[in-house]
């Protein structure tokens, strides 16, 4: 009974006290850590932006290695039969993704965990073609319905486009830390599958750009979903998950690969065994995660 009142509790009220739709525990969590934990003498543009608004678009020049992963997944055999499909990563083109995520990725990551003050590992790296759906679709097919993950911020994302991106491609919709508050009062947000489905068209950002663009979000703390891709169109992304890392590691790490040491497979598959670092399951395993960082922290 006590156990179901606390669950319901988590579940609702981060909407009421930080008007935020993740769960109460991942809210207290964010504020906490952001006030104890990270660094918030913000030396970049990009950092300051991502911690007032939750993203930023990067500088990186990613070209050459998306047209290598363009090619590569050109050759593959493709089922449309789901409206989405995951490529297959073969070990040449994890090698290059490997390559330039601890190379060229390696400033804009470093950025992030000074602010994060922790380490910062990928957990888990997908490559997904999204194929047409109807924009009024009732049912939701690839996280087209605007939610936030349900993780602590910890956990962020990376979206590397692999191709041209406008707005019939369905790019990622997304809306600010402020934004997104608004778009709950606005929309009677109560969650995924239950709001007014009106685009609030002045603070909406949809991640178009051209293909090598890449764009970091805090999708645990803004609203954000896939836009839906339009008739005779698809959208190829490079999806990268990153979390910081609670536990004790060697400072002078350079590489962004902690956990593939330790979870070899997850991070090319399905990620769980690393992301649900970041999703703890009770009030306790909160504070646990909490005292964890604080304890580890870089500086
Ligand atoms: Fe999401």
């Amino acid at each position: 009974m006590i156990g179901k009142i606390l669950h319901s509790i988590n579940n609702n009220f981060g909407k009421y006290l930080f008007k935020n739709p993740n769960t109460l525990y991942y809210n207290l969590f964010n504020k906490l850590h952001q006030n104890f934990i990270a660094n918030k003498n913000f030396e970049t543009e990009n950092i300051k932006k991502y911690f007032e608004k939750g993203f930023f678009k990067t500088k990186i020049n990613s070209i050459n290695f998306c047209k290598y992963i363009a090619s590569e997944i050109e050759k593959q055999p493709i089922n449309s039969k789901d409206k989405s499909f995951n490529f297959e990563i073969s070990d040449q083109m994890r090698e290059k993704i490997k390559d330039h995520i601890n190379n060229e990725l390696s400033p804009t990551l470093k950025e992030l965990e000074k602010f994060y003050n922790s380490k910062i590992s990928v957990a888990n790296i997908e490559i997904r073609r999204n194929f047409h759906i109807d924009e009024n679709i009732t049912e939701e097919m690839y996280s087209n319905f605007y939610h936030v993950d349900a993780y602590v911020y910890n956990h962020f994302k990376m979206f590397i486009n692999l191709m041209d991106v406008n707005i019939d491609q369905g790019p990622l919709h997304i809306y600010s830390k402020n934004n997104t508050k608004k778009f709950m009062k606005l929309n009677n947000y109560k969650n995924r599958s239950n709001y007014v489905n009106e685009e609030l068209i002045d603070d909406l950002v949809s991640n178009t750009g051209k293909i090598g663009e890449s764009f970091v979000a805090s999708t645990t703390e803004c609203l954000h979903k896939a836009g839906e891709v339009k008739k005779g169109n698809y959208r190829d992304i490079l999806f990268i998950t990153f979390i910081t890392i609670p536990e004790e590691i060697e400072k002078n790490r350079s590489d962004f690969f902690y956990y593939e040491t330790k979870y070899p497979k997850a991070i090319w598959d399905d990620g769980n065994e690393v992301v649900k670092i970041a999703k703890p399951q009770s009030l306790r395993k909160t504070i646990k995660l909490f005292i964890e960082y604080y304890k580890n922290k870089l500086n």
